[in-house]
C-alpha cells in the first residue's frame, strides 16, 4: 500500500514537471491575450490609429519579454499598468511572445 503511494505521488511529480515545461514561458493564458490584445491595444494599434500599427510580429520574443518588464508606455511617457491590470497584462504578453517574429508560429493580429 506505501509503495503504491510513492508511486502515485513520484507520477504526480512527473506529470507536474511536464505540464510546467509544456506551458509558454511566460505564464499566461494565449487565448485571453489574443482577446485582451484585440480588444484593448489594438483600437488604438491600427494602420493610421494614434498609436501606429502594431502586431506580435512587431516585435521578437526578448524584445516582447523586456517591453512588458519595463512597463512603460507611448515611449516612456505612460505606463502599461494604466491600460490594463497586472494579470490581463500576463495575458497579452504571453499572447504576444508566442506569435512574436521569431517565434515558430508568427501571426499577424487578425482584423
Ligand atoms: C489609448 C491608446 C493606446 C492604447 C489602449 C494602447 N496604446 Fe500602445 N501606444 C499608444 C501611443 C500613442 C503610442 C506611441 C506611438 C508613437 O509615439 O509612435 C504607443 C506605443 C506603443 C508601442 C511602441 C513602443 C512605445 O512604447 O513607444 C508598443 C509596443 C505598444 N504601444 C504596445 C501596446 C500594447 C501591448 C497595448 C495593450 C496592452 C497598448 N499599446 C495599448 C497608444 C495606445
Amino acid at each position: 500500500m506505501k509503495k503504491r503511494l510513492a508511486v502515485m505521488i513520484f507520477m504526480l511529480s512527473l506529470s507536474i514537471c511536464a505540464s510546467a515545461v509544456l506551458l509558454p514561458a511566460a505564464g499566461g493564458s494565449e487565448t485571453k491575450g489574443k482577446y485582451y490584445f484585440k480588444k484593448t491595444c489594438k483600437p488604438c494599434h491600427k494602420k493610421n490609429s494614434e498609436g501606429g500599427d502594431i502586431s506580435p510580429l512587431s516585435k521578437t520574443i526578448a524584445q516582447w519579454k523586456s517591453y512588458f518588464g519595463a512597463g512603460s508606455h507611448e515611449k516612456g511617457k505612460a505606463k502599461l499598468a494604466t491600460i490594463m491590470d497586472e494579470e490581463k497584462l500576463l495575458h497579452v504578453t504571453t499572447y504576444l511572445q508566442a506569435h512574436a517574429s521569431d517565434s515558430p508560429q508568427p501571426e499577424t493580429c487578425g482584423e
